[in-house]
């Protein structure tokens, strides 16, 4: 049998998990677990590139993690792991950020955004070298492809250009990633229901625009009923508005139906009720990632054991990778670990 290619991927343990999240790469990382070698990482590491309270992030890493699994991640096929765990992650950052020209990181419209209305005395450095982290997290573990949104490109490109450049002036030692950006019919792009003009998003001032994973059936319900759609009465399946259109695409994406379904399911009806519709398939989407999200918090010591699992595995193959660069750029081995 050959080898299946490596994929890599991560979500950072802040803010609530979403239905964007869930559409847009929970869903489509999970039907596609069995054609890969999977890595899924909870980026704890990254998180911290802003301040956060210590509690609270210990409780998110642990939260994240169970709603990997609650969302179809088998954590006995795919390796899934808690970035600080395996502290070759922040080694290979420090030794990428060496061959990493400031230019590079200056360029990136992340960083750019996230700063420009920040006083430089409170950004973080850690902020600023964000993307060699992420590179480290992807080539440590020889990732084929990576599997992320489409505001990730540029990190993604950077990581290529550091893993070309590293082998250049070293030697081949990087695999070069590939982007799987939107390459599934499932990874929809769920608009805030508040504001179906940008995207659904943790960071967003009001939670009405966004169903959390963990939201009750009757809170969903709710921020259903107070979607924005527009100034009309009844669907239009011509030509939606982006508020309906958002609606309808949730749909199809939960239900998986055909356009023509849709059209005729939706087509004249009123709003209140293609509303209801919508949020009846969101809650019954959401009930049993619910149900298995309590029952793996109701035994954290057992979900910490399937971490200290993953980590382990992790562990084995990006020490591998760290000993290699190390060796390449003349870091001494310490004694007793062999001959260079
Ligand atoms: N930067 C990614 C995001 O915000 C999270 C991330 C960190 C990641 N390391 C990664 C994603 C490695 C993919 C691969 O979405």
């Amino acid at each position: 049998m050959t080898e299946r290619p490596t994929v890599f991927s991560g979500m950072q343990p802040s803010g609530d998990l979403h239905l964007g999240n869930l559409l847009g790469a929970l869903r489509p990382w999970v039907l596609e677990q069995h054609l890969f070698h999977n890595y899924f990482c909870v980026v704890d590491l990254h998180a911290l590139t802003v301040p956060q309270d210590p509690l609270a992030l210990a409780a998110k890493t642990r939260e994240l993690a169970a709603l990997y699994i609650a969302s179809g991640i088998d954590p006995d096929s795919s390796t899934l792991l808690v970035q600080s765990h395996v502290s070759e992650h922040s080694e290979l950052a420090w030794i990428l950020g060496c061959f990493t020209p400031m230019g590079w990181l200056e360029r990136m419209t992340q960083y750019k955004d996230k700063t420009r209305h920040s006083a430089q005395e409170r950004i973080s450095s850690g902020l600023f070298t964000y993307p060699v982290l992420m590179a480290a997290d992807i080539l440590l573990y020889r990732t084929n492809f990576v599997t992320v949104g489409e505001d990730q490109r540029q990190h993604l490109e950077l990581t290529r250009n550091l893993a070309t450049r590293f082998n250049h002036l070293m030697g081949d030692v990087f695999v070069i990633p590939e982007p799987r950006i939107g390459q599934l019919g499932g990874g929809a792009r769920v608009m805030s229901l508040e504001d179906p003009a940008s995207k659904m998003s943790k960071s967003d001032d009001s939670d009405w625009g966004v169903i959390a994973l963990l939201d009750p059936p009757d809170r969903i319900r709710a921020k259903f009923r107070r979607a924005k759609t527009d100034s009309g009465s009844s669907v239009d399946m011509e030509a939606p508005s982006p508020g309906v259109a958002n609606l309808l695409d949730i749909y199809r994406a939960l239900t998986g139906c055909s356009q023509d379904a849709l059209t005729s399911e939706f087509q004249g009806i009123g709003y209140g009720q293609l509303k209801d519709k919508v949020a009846d398939q969101v809650i019954a989407a959401l009930e049993p990632i619910q149900r298995r999200y309590r029952d793996l918090t109701a035994d954290p010591v057992g979900l910490d054991a399937i971490l200290a699992r993953g980590a382990e595995a992790a562990r084995g193959v990006a020490s591998a990778t760290l000993r290699e660069v190390r060796s390449r750029i003349g870091l001494l081995p310490p004694s007793g670990s062999g001959p260079l």
